[in-house]
């Protein structure tokens, strides 16, 4: 499984921001939906694109569109959510197909809550979108989902990765790439990512 980690210069600054303790509700959100944007950018950077013509302001003019396959975002609830927004700002058209899942905080498994995936998902390209990867359960678990459903080609957008989780994947789902802001030291004893953002999901929705 190939994990990119983009080490883009804004990409670094805006997550160095993400990691004050200090950091407000509105930027953290902002920051999240921000990155969010770039690492889209960044995983669609070999969608196929074909040749068309249209009538331009001086006549018949010569574009590109892109084709093939239709694109689902999958946001993993909650935290998930925290970067809908960025990540549509680029494919503004893209279905959302959103999954609920709840890591236990005690024994760290992953249980799914809710399963709303778009119709004609085997024709698509889905970009699972979360903040954290920590142990793996909750995005090995959405592409579980996703496979079974019928999708053939995956994709995954974290802010953060710990290597652990990174490893899961490696195991689990070699075909998914990873696109991530950071790849971590490693996990707390609480499974917490270290550095890390602490709870994204608290900070972005002020749970907390
Ligand atoms: C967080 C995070 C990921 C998951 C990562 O969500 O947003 O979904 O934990 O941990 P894992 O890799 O060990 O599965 P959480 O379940 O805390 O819910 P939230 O989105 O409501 O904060
Ligand atoms: N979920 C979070 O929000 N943060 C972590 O570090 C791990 C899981």
């Amino acid at each position: 499984m190939p994990i990119r980690e983009i080490r883009h210069p804004l990409v670094r600054h805006k997550l160095g921001l993400m990691r004050r303790a200090d950091i407000s509700t509105k930027h953290f959100r902002e920051l999240a939906q921000e990155i969010g944007a770039i690492l889209t950018y960044e995983a669609t950077q070999d969608l196929p694109l074909e040749h068309c013509s249209i009538q331009g302001w001086c006549g018949e003019v010569a574009v590109e569109k892109i084709s093939g396959k239709k694109i689902t975002v999958v946001p993993i609830l909650r935290a998930g959510i925290g970067m809908l927004d960025g990540v549509l700002s680029l494919i503004p058209g893209a279905k959302v197909s959103a999954v609920g899942i709840a890591r236990n905080e005690e024994t760290l498994a992953a249980h799914t809550y809710l399963e709303k995936l778009v119709s004609q998902i085997d024709q698509r390209l889905a970009l699972i979108i979360d903040p954290m990867l920590a142990t793996g359960g909750s995005l090995i678990a959405t592409i579980d989902m996703l496979k079974k459903a019928g999708c053939k080609e995956i994709r995954a957008l974290v802010l953060v990765a710990a290597p652990e989780g990174i490893a899961a994947l490696e195991k689990t789902h070699p075909d998914v790439r990873i696109y991530t802001a950071s790849i971590d030291q490693r996990l707390n004893e609480n499974g917490y990512i270290l550095p890390g953002l602490g709870d994204a999901g608290d900070k972005i929705f002020g749970t907390k």
